[in-house]
């Protein structure tokens, strides 16, 4: 049987990691996994249930109620995310959870609910992660990490184009405010910050195209295998 590996991507808000990913995935016959979809599902279901979120036993005993999966779309070729049985894939892009998973995803007991269920869907490897601390916290034996990062216009007019196909009244200061707050969150918070690990290769995409990065990450990924 072949061998597989993990391969994990961290990196900035809008970077496109998920884009790589799901390409690295598809490409090595790999599962793709999301995690800030988990993230972003449980803010949903966090506003959507009136949870105060700074009080501690009401998040916890909120996360009992929280049962996530993925399921594989055949059409789309992508997986989604399903919040207690509803997909929940389109919902959570909106600019309203962007502006609240920032501070869900730093309480610590949201984090580790989170991060338990990913550590089980990579038992397996043959897995592809994007996040924030996949590297560092979630799988730090990965045989392969990449970091990604671009420069922050190109990010804010990347995530610009993405949400005003949803809704043209949005406007480019209202997604530069967010890309800023996010990494700002999520580099400075307590638990499992933002940050390169040692071990992981930088990927800079401001002047590369999506099949540019694929295919550096791809090298990366062929000569990981064959160390194996
Ligand atoms: O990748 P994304 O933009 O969908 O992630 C949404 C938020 O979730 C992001 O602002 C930070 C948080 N997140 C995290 O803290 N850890 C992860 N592994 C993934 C996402």
């Amino acid at each position: 049987m072949a061998k597989k590996i993990i391969i994990t991507i961290d990196g900035w808000s809008s970077c496109g990691k998920s884009t790589l990913a799901k390409q690295l995935a598809k490409k090595l016959g790999y599962v793709y996994v999301d995690s800030g979809a988990m993230y972003r599902a449980i803010t949903l279901y966090f506003l959507r249930n009136h949870i105060d979120w700074t009080n501690k036993s009401k998040v916890k005993a909120a996360l009992k109620e929280v049962y996530l999966d993925f399921h594989f779309n055949e059409k789309d070729e992508s997986s989604e995310i399903y919040l207690n049985g509803e997909n929940v894939e389109y919902v959570i892009r909106d600019l309203v959870i962007a502006e609240k998973v920032s501070d869900i995803a730093a309480i610590k007991e949201v984090r580790e609910f989170a991060v338990a269920q990913q550590k089980k869907l990579g038992a397996k490897k043959g897995i592809v992660m994007d996040g924030r601390d996949i590297g560092t916290v979630v799988f730090p034996r990965a045989e392969l990490k990449i970091f990604m990062t671009a420069d922050n216009a190109v990010r804010v007019e990347r995530r610009f184009k993405e949400l005003f196909e949803k809704n043209p009244n949005i406007t480019i200061e209202e997604v530069k405010n967010n890309l800023e707050m996010r990494d700002y969150i999520d580099s400075h918070r307590a638990v499992s910050p933002l940050k390169k690990a040692h071990d992981a290769l930088v990927l800079d995409n401001t002047n590369l195209t999506p099949e540019e990065q694929f295919q550096k990450a791809l090298s990366w990924a062929k000569e990981r295998l064959k160390d194996k």
